[in-house]
Protein backbone atom coordinates (compact mmCIF):
# COMPACT_ATOMS: atom_id res chain seq x y z
CA UNK A 1 0.00 0.00 0.00
CA UNK A 2 1.79 3.27 -0.98
CA UNK A 3 1.63 6.46 1.15
CA UNK A 4 -1.23 7.98 -0.45
CA UNK A 5 -3.32 5.55 -0.43
CA UNK A 6 -2.87 4.87 2.99
CA UNK A 7 -6.84 4.94 5.01
CA UNK A 8 -6.99 7.80 8.30
CA UNK A 9 -5.24 5.95 11.34
CA UNK A 10 -8.04 7.51 13.56
CA UNK A 11 -11.41 9.11 13.40
CA UNK A 12 -9.91 12.42 13.62
CA UNK A 13 -10.72 14.76 10.75
CA UNK A 14 -8.47 15.46 8.06
CA UNK A 15 -7.46 19.17 8.18
CA UNK A 16 -5.65 18.87 4.94
CA UNK A 17 -2.67 17.40 2.92
CA UNK A 18 0.87 18.63 3.20
CA UNK A 19 3.67 18.52 0.88
CA UNK A 20 6.97 19.13 1.90
CA UNK A 21 9.80 19.83 -0.81
CA UNK A 22 14.11 20.81 -0.51
CA UNK A 23 14.43 23.45 -2.05
CA UNK A 24 12.56 26.84 -3.34
CA UNK A 25 12.31 26.15 -6.67
CA UNK A 26 10.25 23.30 -6.16
CA UNK A 27 8.13 24.69 -3.92
CA UNK A 28 7.53 27.48 -6.18
CA UNK A 29 6.99 24.76 -9.59
CA UNK A 30 4.05 23.25 -6.94
CA UNK A 31 2.77 26.47 -5.65
CA UNK A 32 1.72 27.64 -9.32
CA UNK A 33 -0.02 24.12 -10.39
CA UNK A 34 -1.84 24.33 -6.98
CA UNK A 35 -2.59 28.56 -8.13
CA UNK A 36 -3.84 27.45 -11.66
CA UNK A 37 -6.02 24.12 -10.45
CA UNK A 38 -8.18 27.10 -8.21
CA UNK A 39 -7.90 26.38 -4.80
CA UNK A 40 -8.28 29.42 -2.65
CA UNK A 41 -7.40 27.78 0.77
CA UNK A 42 -3.72 26.80 0.65
CA UNK A 43 -0.34 28.07 1.85
CA UNK A 44 3.06 27.74 1.87
CA UNK A 45 5.96 27.56 4.45
CA UNK A 46 9.58 28.64 4.12
CA UNK A 47 12.20 28.85 6.64
CA UNK A 48 13.07 32.62 4.89
CA UNK A 49 11.22 34.81 2.85
CA UNK A 50 11.11 33.57 -1.14
CA UNK A 51 10.57 36.92 -2.97
CA UNK A 52 8.15 36.82 -5.39
CA UNK A 53 6.15 33.72 -4.76
CA UNK A 54 2.81 35.64 -3.72
CA UNK A 55 2.70 35.92 -7.57
CA UNK A 56 3.11 32.01 -7.59
CA UNK A 57 0.28 31.84 -5.59
CA UNK A 58 -2.42 34.41 -6.90
CA UNK A 59 -2.51 36.23 -3.17
CA UNK A 60 -4.29 39.40 -3.96
CA UNK A 61 -3.26 42.78 -2.84
CA UNK A 62 -4.65 42.81 0.93
CA UNK A 63 -7.86 45.13 1.95
CA UNK A 64 -5.48 46.83 4.86
CA UNK A 65 -4.96 50.07 3.34
CA UNK A 66 -8.33 50.24 2.55
CA UNK A 67 -9.25 49.89 6.27
CA UNK A 68 -6.89 51.77 7.31
CA UNK A 69 -7.89 54.66 5.11
CA UNK A 70 -11.66 54.27 6.07
CA UNK A 71 -10.71 54.96 9.93
CA UNK A 72 -8.17 57.49 8.94
CA UNK A 73 -10.89 59.62 7.31
CA UNK A 74 -13.12 58.82 10.44
CA UNK A 75 -10.02 60.05 12.96
CA UNK A 76 -9.79 63.20 11.01
CA UNK A 77 -13.92 63.76 11.05
CA UNK A 78 -14.43 62.71 14.64
CA UNK A 79 -11.50 65.15 15.16
CA UNK A 80 -12.94 67.97 13.47
CA UNK A 81 -16.27 67.96 14.78
CA UNK A 82 -15.24 67.43 18.16
CA UNK A 83 -13.11 70.86 18.08
CA UNK A 84 -15.66 72.43 16.03
CA UNK A 85 -18.79 71.29 18.18
CA UNK A 86 -16.58 72.46 21.65
CA UNK A 87 -15.49 75.65 20.21
CA UNK A 88 -17.86 77.39 18.15
CA UNK A 89 -20.85 75.52 18.75
CA UNK A 90 -21.25 74.30 22.70
CA UNK A 91 -18.84 76.98 24.46
CA UNK A 92 -18.35 79.89 21.93
CA UNK A 93 -15.90 81.98 24.14
CA UNK A 94 -13.58 84.75 22.35
CA UNK A 95 -9.71 83.87 23.06
CA UNK A 96 -7.30 87.13 21.87
CA UNK A 97 -10.18 88.17 19.33
CA UNK A 98 -9.04 84.87 17.54
CA UNK A 99 -12.45 83.46 15.33
CA UNK A 100 -14.38 80.77 17.11
CA UNK A 101 -13.42 78.06 14.25
CA UNK A 102 -10.58 78.63 12.17
CA UNK A 103 -8.39 75.38 10.19
CA UNK A 104 -4.84 76.29 10.99
CA UNK A 105 -5.23 76.03 15.11
CA UNK A 106 -7.20 72.32 14.39
CA UNK A 107 -4.72 70.84 12.54
CA UNK A 108 -2.55 69.66 14.93
CA UNK A 109 -5.72 67.11 16.51
CA UNK A 110 -6.81 66.58 13.44
CA UNK A 111 -3.67 65.57 12.32
CA UNK A 112 -3.01 63.21 15.93
CA UNK A 113 -6.48 61.43 15.53
CA UNK A 114 -5.81 60.91 11.86
CA UNK A 115 -2.73 59.10 12.99
CA UNK A 116 -4.29 57.62 16.06
CA UNK A 117 -7.09 55.74 13.97
CA UNK A 118 -4.61 54.77 11.49
CA UNK A 119 -2.40 53.01 14.12
CA UNK A 120 -5.68 51.34 15.36
CA UNK A 121 -6.87 50.08 12.47
CA UNK A 122 -3.49 48.66 10.94
CA UNK A 123 -3.08 46.49 13.59
CA UNK A 124 -6.60 45.57 14.57
CA UNK A 125 -7.50 45.23 11.43
CA UNK A 126 -3.87 43.34 10.47
CA UNK A 127 -4.45 40.95 13.54
CA UNK A 128 -8.14 40.39 12.42
CA UNK A 129 -7.72 39.70 8.76
CA UNK A 130 -4.86 37.24 9.41
CA UNK A 131 -7.25 35.41 12.23
CA UNK A 132 -5.29 36.00 15.08
CA UNK A 133 -4.52 35.30 17.29
CA UNK A 134 -4.15 31.66 16.86
CA UNK A 135 -3.20 29.87 20.14
CA UNK A 136 -2.95 26.72 18.31
CA UNK A 137 -2.41 25.13 14.91
CA UNK A 138 -3.15 21.62 13.46
CA UNK A 139 0.45 21.99 11.75
CA UNK A 140 1.31 22.09 15.21
CA UNK A 141 1.57 18.77 15.66
CA UNK A 142 3.41 17.25 13.17
CA UNK A 143 6.73 16.60 13.83
CA UNK A 144 8.19 16.98 10.25
CA UNK A 145 7.09 20.72 9.83
CA UNK A 146 8.89 22.08 12.43
CA UNK A 147 11.82 21.97 9.81
CA UNK A 148 9.63 24.44 8.37
CA UNK A 149 12.30 26.81 10.53
CA UNK A 150 15.64 25.46 9.43
CA UNK A 151 15.93 23.96 5.60
CA UNK A 152 12.64 22.45 4.52
CA UNK A 153 9.91 23.66 2.33
CA UNK A 154 6.03 23.09 2.70
CA UNK A 155 3.14 23.53 1.00
CA UNK A 156 -0.25 22.55 2.88
CA UNK A 157 -4.22 22.56 1.27
CA UNK A 158 -7.02 22.79 3.55
CA UNK A 159 -9.86 20.10 3.19
CA UNK A 160 -12.22 23.05 3.61
CA UNK A 161 -11.47 24.14 0.25
CA UNK A 162 -14.51 24.03 -1.85
CA UNK A 163 -11.93 22.22 -4.42
CA UNK A 164 -10.72 19.59 -2.07
CA UNK A 165 -11.22 16.55 -3.74
CA UNK A 166 -9.28 13.84 -1.24
CA UNK A 167 -8.19 11.77 -4.35
CA UNK A 168 -7.83 14.49 -7.07
CA UNK A 169 -6.04 16.66 -4.21
CA UNK A 170 -3.55 13.91 -3.14
CA UNK A 171 -2.85 13.41 -6.97
CA UNK A 172 -2.56 17.00 -7.78
CA UNK A 173 0.16 17.61 -5.34
CA UNK A 174 2.26 13.97 -6.15
CA UNK A 175 2.30 14.83 -9.77
CA UNK A 176 4.60 18.16 -7.89
CA UNK A 177 7.67 15.20 -6.44
CA UNK A 178 6.88 16.36 -3.32
CA UNK A 179 9.73 14.82 -0.91
CA UNK A 180 7.22 13.65 1.24
CA UNK A 181 3.17 13.70 1.17
CA UNK A 182 1.36 13.39 3.99
CA UNK A 183 -1.87 14.11 6.11
CA UNK A 184 -3.07 17.07 8.52
CA UNK A 185 -5.33 15.85 11.19
CA UNK A 186 -7.49 17.91 12.91
CA UNK A 187 -6.13 19.21 16.38
CA UNK A 188 -7.95 17.47 18.53
CA UNK A 189 -5.14 17.27 21.24
CA UNK A 190 -4.16 20.70 22.10
CA UNK A 191 -6.95 22.21 25.03
CA UNK A 192 -8.57 25.09 23.94
CA UNK A 193 -8.48 26.86 26.84
CA UNK A 194 -6.73 29.95 27.88
CA UNK A 195 -3.83 28.79 30.36
CA UNK A 196 -5.12 29.36 34.00
CA UNK A 197 -1.65 31.62 34.51
CA UNK A 198 -3.04 34.12 32.03
CA UNK A 199 -6.50 34.33 33.65
CA UNK A 200 -5.02 35.14 36.79
CA UNK A 201 -2.28 37.74 35.43
CA UNK A 202 -5.46 39.16 33.55
CA UNK A 203 -7.48 38.93 35.94
CA UNK A 204 -4.75 40.90 38.52
CA UNK A 205 -3.70 43.20 35.67
CA UNK A 206 -7.63 44.34 35.64
CA UNK A 207 -7.95 45.02 39.30
CA UNK A 208 -4.86 46.62 39.77
CA UNK A 209 -5.95 49.07 36.95
CA UNK A 210 -9.05 50.21 38.67
CA UNK A 211 -6.86 51.30 41.50
CA UNK A 212 -6.61 54.79 40.59
CA UNK A 213 -10.22 55.07 39.59
CA UNK A 214 -11.01 54.27 43.00
CA UNK A 215 -8.77 57.14 44.22
CA UNK A 216 -10.17 59.24 42.14
CA UNK A 217 -13.56 58.49 43.26
CA UNK A 218 -12.48 58.91 46.54
CA UNK A 219 -11.19 62.14 46.35
CA UNK A 220 -14.60 63.05 44.69
CA UNK A 221 -16.58 62.22 47.63
CA UNK A 222 -14.66 62.04 50.72
CA UNK A 223 -13.77 65.47 52.64
CA UNK A 224 -9.95 65.79 53.72
CA UNK A 225 -7.86 68.54 56.08
CA UNK A 226 -5.03 66.83 54.39
CA UNK A 227 -3.41 68.52 51.89
CA UNK A 228 -3.72 66.29 48.03
CA UNK A 229 -1.28 63.88 46.82
CA UNK A 230 1.72 65.75 45.52
CA UNK A 231 3.53 64.16 42.93
CA UNK A 232 5.23 67.11 41.27
CA UNK A 233 7.16 69.06 44.62
CA UNK A 234 9.27 71.27 42.91
CA UNK A 235 7.37 74.57 43.18
CA UNK A 236 4.44 73.99 45.45
CA UNK A 237 7.05 74.04 48.48
CA UNK A 238 9.67 76.14 48.13
CA UNK A 239 11.22 78.25 50.73
CA UNK A 240 10.29 81.51 49.25
CA UNK A 241 7.81 84.13 51.44
CA UNK A 242 4.56 84.81 49.59
CA UNK A 243 3.51 88.48 49.17
CA UNK A 244 1.93 88.67 52.59
CA UNK A 245 3.44 86.44 54.51
CA UNK A 246 4.88 86.96 57.80
CA UNK A 247 8.25 86.62 58.22
CA UNK A 248 10.26 86.80 61.88
CA UNK A 249 13.67 87.87 60.36
CA UNK A 250 12.65 91.40 60.01
CA UNK A 251 11.77 93.29 62.94
CA UNK A 252 8.63 94.28 61.53
CA UNK A 253 7.61 90.77 60.49
CA UNK A 254 7.06 91.57 56.89
CA UNK A 255 7.95 89.43 53.80
CA UNK A 256 7.52 92.36 51.50
CA UNK A 257 10.24 95.06 52.37
CA UNK A 258 9.50 98.28 51.80
CA UNK A 259 11.73 100.72 49.94
CA UNK A 260 14.19 102.76 52.52
CA UNK A 261 12.79 106.17 53.09
CA UNK A 262 13.61 108.38 51.12
CA UNK A 263 14.61 106.28 47.79
CA UNK A 264 12.95 105.59 44.24
CA UNK A 265 13.13 102.27 42.31
CA UNK A 266 14.84 102.82 39.21
CA UNK A 267 12.54 103.72 36.50
CA UNK A 268 9.65 104.54 39.21
CA UNK A 269 9.75 108.25 39.78
CA UNK A 270 6.40 108.94 38.61
CA UNK A 271 7.13 112.81 39.12
CA UNK A 272 4.44 113.64 36.21
CA UNK A 273 1.20 114.12 38.40
CA UNK A 274 -0.61 114.54 34.51
CA UNK A 275 0.80 111.81 33.12
CA UNK A 276 0.17 109.23 36.51
CA UNK A 277 -2.95 110.14 37.64
CA UNK A 278 -4.52 112.04 35.32
CA UNK A 279 -4.83 115.39 37.00
CA UNK A 280 -3.33 118.86 37.43
CA UNK A 281 -4.12 120.48 40.51
CA UNK A 282 -7.01 118.99 42.17
CA UNK A 283 -8.65 118.89 38.95
CA UNK A 284 -9.11 116.05 36.19
CA UNK A 285 -6.95 117.11 33.51
CA UNK A 286 -8.82 118.67 30.27
CA UNK A 287 -5.98 117.33 27.95
CA UNK A 288 -3.62 114.66 27.38
CA UNK A 289 -0.34 115.17 29.41
CA UNK A 290 2.45 116.42 26.97
CA UNK A 291 5.16 113.53 27.14
CA UNK A 292 1.88 111.49 24.96
CA UNK A 293 2.62 111.99 20.97
CA UNK A 294 -0.99 112.71 19.43
CA UNK A 295 -0.05 110.13 16.80
CA UNK A 296 -1.78 107.75 14.12
CA UNK A 297 0.46 105.39 15.93
CA UNK A 298 -0.33 106.04 19.36
CA UNK A 299 -4.17 105.65 18.25
CA UNK A 300 -3.45 102.69 16.55
CA UNK A 301 -2.08 101.56 20.18
CA UNK A 302 -5.17 102.52 21.93
CA UNK A 303 -7.07 100.56 19.48
CA UNK A 304 -5.03 97.24 19.94
CA UNK A 305 -5.04 97.90 23.98
CA UNK A 306 -8.95 98.77 23.87
CA UNK A 307 -9.45 95.60 21.99
CA UNK A 308 -8.00 93.17 24.15
CA UNK A 309 -8.79 95.39 27.96
CA UNK A 310 -12.22 96.70 27.33
CA UNK A 311 -14.06 94.92 24.28
CA UNK A 312 -14.93 92.10 26.56
CA UNK A 313 -17.41 94.43 28.39
CA UNK A 314 -17.86 97.09 26.85
CA UNK A 315 -17.58 95.65 22.94
CA UNK A 316 -16.07 97.01 19.46
CA UNK A 317 -18.23 100.08 19.51
CA UNK A 318 -17.88 100.77 22.96
CA UNK A 319 -21.54 100.73 23.47
CA UNK A 320 -21.52 98.41 26.65
CA UNK A 321 -22.58 94.85 24.56
CA UNK A 322 -19.30 92.66 24.98
CA UNK A 323 -19.68 89.22 25.02
CA UNK A 324 -19.04 89.03 29.15
CA UNK A 325 -21.94 91.25 29.00
CA UNK A 326 -23.92 89.26 26.86
CA UNK A 327 -23.21 85.94 28.98
CA UNK A 328 -23.47 87.19 32.27
CA UNK A 329 -26.64 88.84 31.88
CA UNK A 330 -27.86 85.28 30.70
CA UNK A 331 -26.53 84.07 33.64
CA UNK A 332 -26.66 86.80 36.80
CA UNK A 333 -29.57 88.41 38.38
CA UNK A 334 -28.80 92.29 38.93
CA UNK A 335 -25.48 92.29 36.78
CA UNK A 336 -24.49 95.90 36.44
CA UNK A 337 -23.96 96.32 33.01
CA UNK A 338 -20.63 98.28 31.37
CA UNK A 339 -21.45 101.93 30.68
CA UNK A 340 -22.55 102.61 26.84
CA UNK A 341 -19.51 105.10 26.46
CA UNK A 342 -21.41 107.15 23.70
CA UNK A 343 -23.71 108.49 26.76
CA UNK A 344 -22.98 112.35 26.79
CA UNK A 345 -22.05 112.63 30.29
CA UNK A 346 -18.89 110.34 29.65
CA UNK A 347 -18.20 112.26 26.16
CA UNK A 348 -18.02 115.31 28.18
CA UNK A 349 -16.14 114.11 30.73
CA UNK A 350 -12.27 115.66 30.79
CA UNK A 351 -9.49 112.96 29.29
CA UNK A 352 -8.28 112.74 32.80
CA UNK A 353 -11.25 111.83 34.55
CA UNK A 354 -11.61 108.31 32.30
CA UNK A 355 -8.01 108.18 32.22
CA UNK A 356 -8.80 108.11 36.18
CA UNK A 357 -11.46 105.15 35.46
CA UNK A 358 -9.56 102.99 33.89
CA UNK A 359 -6.77 103.17 36.26
CA UNK A 360 -8.62 102.95 40.01
CA UNK A 361 -11.93 101.35 38.36
CA UNK A 362 -15.91 103.55 38.83
CA UNK A 363 -17.58 101.58 41.09
CA UNK A 364 -18.77 98.13 39.87
CA UNK A 365 -15.37 98.78 37.15
CA UNK A 366 -12.45 97.00 38.20
CA UNK A 367 -9.22 98.85 38.18
CA UNK A 368 -6.47 98.69 35.03
CA UNK A 369 -4.00 100.49 36.54
CA UNK A 370 -2.00 97.58 37.23
CA UNK A 371 -2.27 95.51 33.83
CA UNK A 372 -2.10 98.94 31.43
CA UNK A 373 0.92 101.27 31.53
CA UNK A 374 0.16 104.77 32.27
CA UNK A 375 0.82 105.19 28.03
CA UNK A 376 -1.42 102.78 27.15
CA UNK A 377 -4.02 103.95 29.35
CA UNK A 378 -4.28 107.76 27.67
CA UNK A 379 -3.74 105.72 24.51
CA UNK A 380 -6.48 104.17 25.13
CA UNK A 381 -8.37 107.29 25.90
CA UNK A 382 -7.33 108.68 22.85
CA UNK A 383 -8.89 106.16 20.53
CA UNK A 384 -12.34 106.38 23.05
CA UNK A 385 -12.76 109.84 22.39
CA UNK A 386 -11.93 109.03 18.62
CA UNK A 387 -14.94 105.90 18.85
CA UNK A 388 -17.38 108.36 20.40
CA UNK A 389 -16.49 111.14 18.03
CA UNK A 390 -17.19 108.42 15.23
CA UNK A 391 -20.51 107.35 16.67
CA UNK A 392 -22.14 110.35 16.21
CA UNK A 393 -20.14 112.06 13.76
CA UNK A 394 -22.13 114.41 10.90
CA UNK A 395 -21.32 114.92 7.38
CA UNK A 396 -20.06 118.74 8.58
CA UNK A 397 -17.27 116.75 10.53
CA UNK A 398 -15.74 115.74 7.12
CA UNK A 399 -13.35 117.72 4.90
CA UNK A 400 -14.22 118.58 1.38
CA UNK A 401 -12.22 116.35 -0.49
CA UNK A 402 -13.78 113.62 1.88
CA UNK A 403 -17.60 115.27 0.95
CA UNK A 404 -16.75 115.35 -2.59
CA UNK A 405 -15.95 111.27 -2.28
CA UNK A 406 -19.44 110.92 -1.11
CA UNK A 407 -21.60 112.52 -3.90
C1 LIG B 1 -15.04 93.59 33.50
C2 LIG B 1 -15.84 94.42 32.67
C3 LIG B 1 -15.27 95.76 32.26
C4 LIG B 1 -14.10 96.01 31.60
C5 LIG B 1 -13.08 95.00 31.10
C6 LIG B 1 -14.04 97.42 31.41
N1 LIG B 1 -15.13 98.02 31.96
FE1 LIG B 1 -15.54 100.00 31.93
N2 LIG B 1 -17.21 99.64 33.01
C7 LIG B 1 -17.67 98.42 33.38
C8 LIG B 1 -18.88 98.58 34.17
C9 LIG B 1 -19.68 97.43 34.77
C10 LIG B 1 -19.12 99.94 34.23
C11 LIG B 1 -20.25 100.62 34.96
C12 LIG B 1 -19.92 100.62 36.45
C13 LIG B 1 -21.08 101.07 37.28
O1 LIG B 1 -21.90 101.84 36.80
O2 LIG B 1 -21.12 100.59 38.42
C14 LIG B 1 -18.07 100.59 33.49
C15 LIG B 1 -17.99 101.94 33.31
C16 LIG B 1 -17.03 102.56 32.53
C17 LIG B 1 -16.95 103.98 32.28
C18 LIG B 1 -17.90 105.01 32.80
C19 LIG B 1 -17.36 105.62 34.07
C20 LIG B 1 -18.29 106.65 34.66
O3 LIG B 1 -17.76 107.64 35.08
O4 LIG B 1 -19.51 106.38 34.70
C21 LIG B 1 -15.89 104.22 31.47
C22 LIG B 1 -15.41 105.51 30.90
C23 LIG B 1 -15.29 102.91 31.21
N3 LIG B 1 -15.99 101.95 31.88
C24 LIG B 1 -14.17 102.72 30.43
C25 LIG B 1 -13.54 101.51 30.29
C26 LIG B 1 -12.33 101.35 29.54
C27 LIG B 1 -11.60 102.44 28.77
C28 LIG B 1 -11.99 100.04 29.64
C29 LIG B 1 -10.74 99.37 29.07
C30 LIG B 1 -9.53 99.75 29.71
C31 LIG B 1 -13.00 99.40 30.46
N4 LIG B 1 -13.93 100.31 30.82
C32 LIG B 1 -13.00 98.06 30.77
C33 LIG B 1 -17.10 97.21 33.13
C34 LIG B 1 -15.89 97.03 32.49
Amino acid sequence: MSDSEKPLATETPLYGLIAEYDNPTALVHAARKVRDAGFRRWDTYTPFPIHGIEKDMGIRMTRLPWLVLGFALTGMAVATYFQYWTNSVDYRWIISGKPFWSWPANVPIIFEMTILFSAFAAIGGMLFLNNLPLPAHPLDLKERFRRVTDDKFFLVIEASDPKFDERDTRGLLAATNPVVLDDVLEDRVTSDRIPAPLIYTLVILGAVSLIPFAFIAKARAAKTTEGRVHVVWDMDFTPAYKAQEGNPLFGDQRSMRTPPEGTVALGQLHDDEHLYTGKVGDEWASSFPESLALSEATMERGKQQFGIYCTPCHGQLGDGNGIVHQRASKLKQGWVPPSDLHQTYIKEQPAGQIFGAITNGVRNMPAYGPQISAEDRWAIVLYLRALQKSQSASVNDLTDAERAQLQ
